[in-house]
């Protein structure tokens, strides 16, 4: 069978996906909006061989740690299921970017194999049944088909895939994520997600939601940057309040899920006191230590200065985007590679 090659890219939510309704079918409980981040790819390809006796994967030229190994012949297993096919499949995938830095790699990384698993295996999905396939591998990686801006609309059935909002040439926005050297996380972002109905606060976040997700939408499509920039700091504070009032059921030790470091504080003060000195820029934090910072194109050199003016200090690394294309195929050839 042939040897399909996509590429996908991470993305960045800017209303972002906290807390499951359905744990075993990645379904969310609430609609969240993203950008693909151009700056980071996963390139993955994707052949079926009825010579195999398992799925072989290989990540970033090494053997993948059993759990991923697991999540990948999982995911391999619904595309079979599909195409109704029962070879192996051998999966050789690289990432542009570290692994465990707060990029979310599971994103691009479902994104890609899922298009190039689809394809390999004889499928030609449109892009709301490859989004649909691809949340089951991550939650998140329905967000990284659609090129540019998504929105994934949560849903109430067993339907529950990510749309375009906008095209990537639509805004030049920059965004600049300052990550620091990948640390295991004390609690994954499934752990948090199980937690997040356990918070006090829990119910007031959905409440607001409905407002936050209308401003975002109209604030990308309008391309009202203020708006825009204050309505994802607020939020991403959201996502963090419920995680820091979480409880972790099977860490009864923890009071609750503390994903920020010294330097995740240190930048928040930063933007706010570049913001205060004309400096238009605003952050967003996903689940770990990261900050993402979003500023027009026109203030693009003055934040790199800024930041990079904090950065021996920091100890943090710089990777810079504009709004990503989605998930797309890039080769596919007959027989071997
Ligand atoms: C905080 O369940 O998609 O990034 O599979 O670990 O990447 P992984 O996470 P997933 O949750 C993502 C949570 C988030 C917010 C978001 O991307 O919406």
């Amino acid at each position: 069978m042939p040897a399909v090659t996509a590429v996908a890219h991470p993305n960045l939510a800017l209303v972002k996906y906290w807390g499951q309704r359905d744990l075993v079918r990645q379904l969310p409980l609430n609609d969240s909006i993203s950008v693909n981040l151009s700056g980071a790819t996963t390139t993955t390809t994707v052949q079926f061989d009825a010579t195999l006796d398992e799925d072989e994967f290989e990540l970033d030229g090494a053997r993948p740690t059993e759990k991923a190994s697991t999540r990948v012949s999982a995911h391999l297993e619904q595309i079979r299921a599909l195409a109704g096919i029962t070879a192996y499949a051998r999966v050789w995938s690289h990432n542009s970017f570290p692994t465990g830095i707060g990029i979310a790699s599971s994103a691009s990384g479902f994104a890609a194999l899922t298009l190039a698993g689809t394809r390999a295996a004889g499928l030609a999905l449109d892009s709301r049944a490859l989004s649909s396939l691809a949340r089951l591998g991550s939650g998140s990686a329905c967000r990284s088909i659609p090129h540019g801006f998504a929105e994934w609309r949560a849903g109430t059935g067993e339907e529950s895939y990510a749309v375009q909002l906008a095209p990537p040439e639509h805004w030049d926005l920059q965004i600049v994520t300052v990550y620091f050297d990948p640390q295991p996380k004390a609690i994954s972002s499934l752990e948090g997600h199980r937690a997040a109905p356990s918070s006090p606060f829990f119910e007031a976040r959905l409440q607001q939601l409905g407002d936050t997700l209308a401003t975002v939408r109209r604030a990308v499509l309008e391309r009202d940057f203020s708006t825009l920039g204050m309505a994802v700091e607020r939020e991403a504070i959201s996502l963090h309040l419920i995680a820091m009032s979480s409880r972790v059921a099977e860490q009864p030790q923890l009071s609750g899920i503390y994903y920020w470091q010294p330097q995740t504080l240190a930048l928040i003060h930063a933007v706010q006191r570049w913001r205060a000195e004309g400096l238009e820029v605003y952050f967003t934090l996903d689940a770990g230590p990261a900050v993402h910072l979003l500023c027009e194109a026109q203030n693009r050199a003055a934040l790199l200065e800024a930041v990079g003016a904090l950065l021996p200090t920091l100890g943090g690394r710089l990777l810079v985007s504009t709004p990503g294309m989605g998930a797309r195929v890039v080769e596919e050839g007959e027989g071997e590679i």
